[in-house]
């Protein structure tokens, strides 16, 4: 991608949504933090890190001498649970709920700080009978209950490694990531609940495990009561995690000692295990969480709907608010079960303030209606937040009227598996936030957009997304694959991080993120984002998502093609590809009319909610279907390839 000035700015947008002047009273952060951490980056961080329970200080902030292997607050000690349980119990706090938990079926459990630290203290003593030590790896594969929030504080209680595998992997991908990491303990569970059943997950462990011998023993919770094949390697949770001591003296760990490992896709097939540490992950955990999300631990209800399979349920679930004394709600289920309205029940029923979700819920839920939530109070909430994908303007100002009335600030927060916390976000109390921007870079983090030949652009230019800083809470390598950590993030540019987004300066400076590189298309040599012609089909009222992918073309280098699903109850038009081609065209111009429009019921969508486009392109330029067992329903594909057949094109 170069930055010619073809990247433009093909959507306008103008509109501005400051904090109301109360908001901004309250807030936790002024935009003074900007000008302290610009002034002595380093001593903000340091400030940050105080927000921590340490048992031994730090003697240095940041040693980069390893480049781009970094070590922050070097030679201090901590236990990441002392921060996130015992010193919130040791305040007097111990009565106040951590969680809120709302099982699938309707069964619920309201565990206090002083209750999760018993139970983190039992499951902390079991790992440790059952030989798990300081530095072992152990898998982590359970449904969104409480069990798994335990089963990753016990893992760091005692300085294991977690590494959580979200539930709805297969039985391969589990096996991949227990034997790439060498865990020698997997927690899991007989089942979960999904779509109002019991789905089972013991079965893909079994499989998984037969080939790892690593694997000294499967820690089994007992969720749905479901019929469970038991192994020697298995021991019930109840039975070995019950009987424990409620007490657990927590041992101190150097700040870079491992706290977890994610896997995430990278461009080749094996998925990367993106490896974090403690004292400079839990700083910035907790900071972007009380200065993003204006978390106020005394008054707030705090929901974040990510699951802890994935970066924002380590960072925004698990280890920001608890570090914070949040009081949190936590759902297992889906949210059409067993209304479309389960979401909005929940958040009048334990009086949600703050709401983080992703683009792809917001524009489910566009699909399904705005009679939909309007059939609810949410007058408790207060401040709305967005992650995983760029958010369309439309969908941020439905997000913000049918959810928020208006009267929400809306975070826009760009970051990474990688990047462990929140790096690009407005400030709530402070920014006049624009629909669809995510804004500016944190206080104490820098991000550039820069050409291909790494210069800065200047506003109003497009390039590439780098971070020209380290952070607290940067992964600090690949596991067990360091030269593919240099090789991915810092050989491009080898004085910048490379996240692999393209992005836009506006007018002013601030950022819009454009999608991944490779969502980039170029189209008769101009570059067009995958995203502004999906927010441009989506601004349509026929429309409720819509996917478009570049495919190859003969003639115009790439041509559009654009999936969508329209909004049922919408007027839809007779001949809805020309109407669509012709909105695109009055939107951002002819040149992003899309060549193909495909109506489809569904999209491919791994189970994180990710649209799959390298699939969409596969079907786009009539190949043979790539891998889909990764897809929440790998049947979509079928449909949408026999539609492509049947499709006409359009010039
Ligand atoms: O492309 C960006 C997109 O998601 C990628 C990171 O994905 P993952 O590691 O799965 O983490 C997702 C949750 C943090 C980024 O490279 N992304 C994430 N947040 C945004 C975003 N794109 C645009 N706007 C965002 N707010």
């Amino acid at each position: 991608m170069s930055t010619d000035p073809t990247l433009e700015n093909l959507l306008d947008e103008h509109r501005r949504f400051s904090p109301s002047g109360d908001f901004s009273a309250q807030a936790n952060v002024t935009g003074a933090a900007y000008a302290q951490a610009a002034t002595d980056r380093l001593g903000f961080w340091d400030e940050q890190a105080r927000r921590l329970q340490w048992e031994t200080p730090w003697r240095q902030t940041l040693d980069w001498s390893q480049a781009p292997f970094a070590s922050w607050f070097v030679g201090g000690t901590l236990n990441v649970t002392v921060s996130c349980l015992d010193r919130h119990v040791a305040a007097g706090n111990g009565e106040r709920i951590a969680i809120h938990f709302e099982g699938e079926p309707g069964d619920t459990e309201q565990i206090s700080y002083a209750e999760l630290l018993a139970r983190v203290s039992q499951a902390a003593n079991a790992l440790t009978e059952l030989g798990i030590g300081a530095g072992d790896r152990v898998a982590i594969y359970l449904p969104m209950i409480p069990s798994a929030v335990v089963a990753m504080l016990a893992c760091a209680r005692i300085g294991a490694v977690h590494s959580v595998v979200f539930g709805g992997f297969s039985a391969e991908a589990l096996r991949s990531r227990i034997d790439d990491a060498q865990a020698s303990l997997v927690i899991t569970a007989d089942g979960g609940y999904r779509r109002g059943a019991a789905t089972a997950l013991k079965p893909a462990v079994d499989e998984a495990v037969a080939n790892c011998p690593t694997v000294k023993h499967v820690l089994v919770v007992k969720r749905t009561g479901q019929d469970v094949a038991l192994t020697d390697l298995d021991v019930w949770w109840h039975d070995v995690v019950d009987r424990q001591p409620i007490t657990h003296t927590p041992a101190s760990f150097d700040s870079e000692h491992p706290l977890f490992i994610l896997y995430t896709s990278g461009t080749t097939g094996k998925p990367k295990g993106i490896l974090h540490t403690s004292g400079g992950y839990l700083t910035q955990a907790a900071y972007t969480h009380h200065a993003v999300f204006d978390l106020k631990p005394e008054t707030d209800v705090y929901w974040c709907t990510a699951d802890i399979g994935w970066v924002t349920g380590h960072s925004y679930v698990v280890y920001g608010p608890l570090a914070n004394g949040s009081t949190q709600v936590i759902y297992e289920g889906t949210p059409d079960t067993p209304h479309q309205g389960r979401w909005w029940e929940i958040i009048d029923k334990y009086k949600v303030s703050i709401l983080y979700t992703a683009p792809t819920a917001i524009r489910t839920f566009m699909k399904w209606g705005d009679e939909i939530p309007a059939g609810f109070s949410l007058r408790s909430l207060r401040l709305l937040g967005s992650v995983g994908e760029p958010i369309n303007p439309e969908a941020w100002m439905w997000y913000r009227h049918n959810i928020g009335h208006d009267n929400c600030p809306v975070v826009d927060t760009w970051w990474q598996t990688e990047t462990g916390a929140i790096m690009i976000s407005p400030l709530p109390g402070v920014t006049a936030a624009k629909p669809g921007s995510a804004m500016r870079a944190l206080p104490g983090i820098g991000a550039e957009v820069v050409s291909d030949h790494g210069e800065p652009v200047s506003n109003g230019g497009g390039g590439y997304l780098v971070l020209t800083e380290p952070w607290p809470s940067m992964l600090r390598g690949i596991w067990g694959d360091n030269q593919r950590y240099v090789d991915t993030y810092w050989s491009r540019w080898s004085q910048f991080y490379f996240a692999g987004d393209g992005a836009k300066l506006d007018d002013d400076g601030d950022l819009w993120l454009l999608g991944r590189v490779d969502d980039v298309m170029n189209v008769s040599g101009h570059r067009i984002s995958t995203t502004e012609v999906e927010s441009a089909l989506v601004a349509h009222p026929a429309v409720a998502e819509a996917a478009v992918v570049g495919a190859n073309d003969e003639t115009t280098g790439q041509a559009i093609v654009a999936f969508v699903i329209l909004r049922s109850g919408a007027d839809i038009p007779t001949d809805v590809a020309t109407e669509l081609r012709a909105h695109v065209a009055t939107e951002i111009g002819a040149i992003a009319k899309p060549k193909k429009i495909l109506v489809v019921n569904e999209l491919p969508k791994t189970r994180s909610g990710k649209i799959m486009r390298r699939l969409l392109r596969d079907v786009a330029e009539n190949r043979h279907l790539g891998d889909v067992t990764t897809l929440a329903d790998p049947a979509v594909m079928m449909l949408i390839s026999d539609g492509m057949a049947a499709g006409t094109e359009q010039d």
